[in-house]
């Protein structure tokens, strides 16, 4: 499956109920996934950038044998020692410091890490600079065996 294709669709999606996502998705790189979770994966991570992070820029690569799919965004970020606790189901940040309690489940980092792992691939995060979360994922590209 083309990695690239997918994600441009999914951002796609959301771009239509009004998320304020942009990307930049090199295509011809394929991939071994199951369709429908890797859809859930990659939109449960984009959502969050747009629910917390106010706007997403996802970008599609390939690194060597890895495809590398970066989505990141301008909002508070996650300290390390608070993403090690979001990663299990049902820990939710916010509430604190007067921030209105959001809807949500704390189910989707939890899912995203799991389905990545699944696929032999990665997620992690980095905090910007400037502030934001960037989440990192990586799948490895699929080469017919000759
Ligand atoms: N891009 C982000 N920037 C800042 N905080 C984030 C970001 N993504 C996730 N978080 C924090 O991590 C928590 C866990 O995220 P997760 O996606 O697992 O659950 P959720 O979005 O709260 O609920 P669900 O995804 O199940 O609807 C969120 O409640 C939020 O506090
Ligand atoms: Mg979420």
């Amino acid at each position: 499956m083309d990695i690239g294709a997918l994600v441009s669709a999914v951002c796609d999606d959301l771009a239509d109920f009004g998320g304020a996502v942009s990307y930049d998705c090199e295509d011809g790189i394929v991939v071994a996934c199951k369709r429908v979770a890797m859809k859930r994966a990659v939109l449960s991570l984009i959502e969050n950038t747009v629910k917390y992070g106010h706007s997403a820029q996802v970008a599609v690569r390939r690194e060597g044998s890895w495809a590398s799919i970066t989505i990141e965004d301008q909002g508070p970020g996650i300290s390390e020692a608070e993403l090690a606790r979001l990663l299990l189901p049902f820990r939710r940040g916010g509430g604190e410091e007067g921030e209105p309690e959001r809807s949500g489940h704390g189910l989707g980092l939890a899912i995203a890490h799991a389905i990545l792992g699944n696929h032999s691939g990665g997620l992690r995060f980095n905090n910007r600079q400037n502030g934001g979360l960037i989440a990192h994922l990586s799948l490895p590209t699929f080469a017919e065996v000759t």
